[in-house]
């Protein structure tokens, strides 16, 4: 039993599995379109949402030393994602990669981990895609009504602190993540040019807030730039740590989220012409170009904004909310992010869920999850009918639960997944030292451990609750594994087979 968990898929037999895939998917995606991939995942409502909420509950301005602790913290596994991509270059992503190194237990682990990344990362931007339509129906007059784009956990109060509506459902995110399960559904080609164009205009917009938003930042805005160490109890009643390193750590694992995303680079491999080269240059190039977009980004934010803006009128839509108040003159840049904010959340929303059905996909092939999630459609060639059922479970959470908790499971769950892909690296690099690689994780074993030491800082930053969130999702998932995953797992009964013959 102890040996069937342990068990590996070999990594010439995982290169074999794609060579003649007549019914697989088709390789179409280059290295300029995987960076564009990588910045259409990654730039969205971390940026444009989490980062007030972490200068509201978590660091003041502070966050913007939140985004260079968790961009150090992706570099690091982002350099052990790009060898084990460059290593084994097939669709599935850390779920793959582990299933080759630390054997099939640790495998279905990462695969339901990752489910709280894809899943719960594109039903949160869903929701923040959800407040900045507001704001968009807003200068037509128009609006949501609070009850019809809140979950019913989240009240609106007025300023004397008096709850004046309270949610029912969240019925824009719904209808978001609908319709982009059914562009993917027509498959990857057509979305990728999509998300070409919307990635262009997303970069766009950060360095206009940018370039635009410098003059107008006001230095009390930053003092003190760390705030001193207290407890923060925000509108819904939840507490927070505030100021010094635990809310600089705590920030750190929020805007992580902002980062989320150019793993997922990686689950399309399969899709990948020439994947061994292309890869790292997807996932090291999109970090890249964040990371220094981010840390310009929130400092502008911050410094334009107060933190009460973003405790209070400023919480939702939260930069075009800065512009508009702050940034006299600049109306027509507001309207333009406004617009250019929901295409870029569509395109991250659209690869998180490109991301979980390909996850799933390899799963299924494996027989560790049913085989529904790889049937691919006779002329589209996606796995259309995991998209239908993601939608439904994605849906779900758009359509009832809170950004903040569903951001943080997000965050905590793929910080998650880089610490045990760091640690993969390392463990590979000693059990085969041999296997070729065309790209090498520098300085091994100190990255992996500092990517392990990095990402574990910002989950005991995200604070006790997310980890019972983490805990309870991990517990459904053991229970999954040995009551169906072990039992269908084609790897264990291959062996099993074999060994009953002789
Ligand atoms: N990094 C992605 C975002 O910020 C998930 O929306």
């Amino acid at each position: 039993m102890f040996k069937r968990l342990f068990i590996t898929k070999s990594i010439p037999g995982l290169m074999a599995e794609t060579v003649d895939d007549s019914h697989g998917l088709k390789r179409t995606l280059t290295a300029f379109g995987l960076v564009g991939l990588g910045i259409g995942a990654i730039i969205g409502a971390g940026l444009f949402v989490r980062t007030a909420a972490a200068a509201a509950n978590n660091a003041g301005p502070a966050v913007t030393i939140g985004f260079v602790i968790a961009g150090i913290g992706c570099a690091l596994a982002g350099l052990c994602y790009a060898e084990f991509a460059s290593m084994i270059p097939v669709s599935g992503s850390a779920y793959t990669y582990s299933y080759a190194t630390m054997g099939e237990m640790v495998a279905w682990i990462i695969g339901w981990d990752l489910v709280l990344e894809y899943a719960l990362g594109a039903a949160t931007v869903s929701i923040a895609w959800s407040e900045y339509l507001n704001k968009l129906l807003g200068y037509f007059d128009m609006k949501v009504p609070y009850e019809l784009c809140h979950s019913p956990f989240e009240v609106l109060r007025n300023g004397g602190g008096e709850v004046i509506a309270h949610g029912i459902i969240n019925i824009p995110a719904l209808f978001i993540v609908f319709l982009l399960s059914l562009l993917l559904i027509r498959g990857a080609r057509e979305s990728s040019l999509v998300n070409a164009i919307i990635v262009i205009t997303k970069v766009s917009i950060v360095i206009l807030f940018i370039v635009f938003g410098w003059s107008f930042i006001r230095p009390e805005n930053h003092t003190p730039f760390i705030p001193e160490p207290s407890i923060f109890v925000d509108d819904q009643g939840v507490s927070h740590n505030f100021g010094g390193i635990l809310g600089i750590l705590g920030a750190a694992g929020v805007v992580f989220f902002a980062f989320i995303g150019f793993d997922a680079v990686s689950t399309a491999a399969q899709e990948t012409k020439n994947p061994k080269k292309a890869m790292p240059i997807g996932i090291l190039g999109s970090l890249a170009i964040c990371t220094i977009l981010y840390i310009l980004f929130s400092y502008v934010l911050t410094g334009v904004a107060t933190l009460e803006d973003f405790r209070t009128a400023g919480k939702e839509a939260s930069v075009t909310f800065a512009i508009q108040t702050y940034m006299t003159g600049y109306g027509w840049l507001a309207k333009l992010v406004t617009v250019a904010i929901l295409a870029g959340f569509s395109s991250v929303i659209l690869v998180m869920l490109f991301g979980q059905s390909r996850v799933f996909y390899s799963m299924s092939r494996d027989g560790l999850v049913p085989g529904i999630f790889s049937d691919v459609h006779p002329k589209f060639r996606t796995p259309y009918k995991s998209n239908l059922l993601f939608f439904l479970f994605v849906g779900l959470f758009a359509c009832f639960v809170p950004q903040d908790i569903v951001g943080d499971m997000t965050s905590i769950g793929t910080l998650f997944a880089f610490l045990l892909v760091s640690a993969g690296v390392w463990i590979m690099r000693v059990k085969s030292p041999e296997l070729p690689r065309q790209f090498k994780t520098p300085f091994v074993p100190l990255v992996p451990i500092l990517g392990i030491i990095i990402c574990g800082a910002m989950i005991f930053g995200l604070g006790w609750a997310n980890w019972m969130r983490l805990l309870i999702w991990m517990a459904i998932g053991f229970v999954l594994y040995f009551t169906y995953g072990i039992r269908k797992s084609k790897l264990n009964n291959e062996i099993k087979n074999k060994s009953n013959n002789q």
